[in-house]
């Protein structure tokens, strides 16, 4: 899942992640925030730390594909660069971009960490949609905008993105 920070990845992901459950279905949620607290906590914002992001939690989700198990990655992932790298390592017929599109706007309303607030004011920098770019993706599998649907919503248009 990429999308903007506040766009609904994380909640999406743990709801994703209670479906696949439910069908008795192996899941691991690798989370952006959660990855940066541990095995990329030597990493910041720019465009080549974040791109050695992508690259070290696409290594651990393919590793994981391969014991079989469904990985449920979100991250921001702001430039396709990125995201082309983590298709290229996961490969094509095990991978699924999930653009969560929600606006610049609603995030920024939503602000759940304060992160907006200090971007705006300098305290952040290279913050995403703020400071930072957003590629958006050109030809997602799923496009979602968590403004408009239901988290239910959501967790349906995955879950037949993802075949289920
Ligand atoms: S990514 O761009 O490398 O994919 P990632 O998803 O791992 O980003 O981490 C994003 C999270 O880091 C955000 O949800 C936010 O909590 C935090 N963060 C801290 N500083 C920044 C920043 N400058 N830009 C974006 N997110 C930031």
């Amino acid at each position: 899942m990429t999308g903007l920070s506040g766009a609904g990845k994380s909640t999406l992901s743990i709801a994703l992640q209670q479906q696949l459950s439910a069908l008795k279905c192996r899941s691991s949620i690798l989370d952006g925030d959660v990855l940066r607290t541990g095995l990329c906590r030597d990493l910041g914002f720019s465009k080549a730390d974040r791109i050695e992001n992508i690259r070290r939690v696409a290594e651990v989700a393919k590793l994981l594909n391969q014991a079989g198990v469904v990985v449920i990655a979100a991250l921001i992932a702001p430039y396709e660069e990125q995201r082309a790298l983590a298709r290229h390592i996961i490969g094509i017929d095990n991978f699924v971009e999930a653009y969560i599109s929600t606006s610049l706007e609603e995030c920024e309303r939503r602000d759940p960490k304060g992160l907006y607030v200090k971007a705006r004011s300098g305290e952040i920098a290279e913050f995403t949609g703020v400071s930072s770019p957003y590629e958006v993706p050109l030809s997602p599998g799923v496009s979602l905008d968590t403004g408009v649907l239901g988290i239910d919503d959501c967790v349906q248009q995955l879950m037949a993105a993802l075949h289920f």
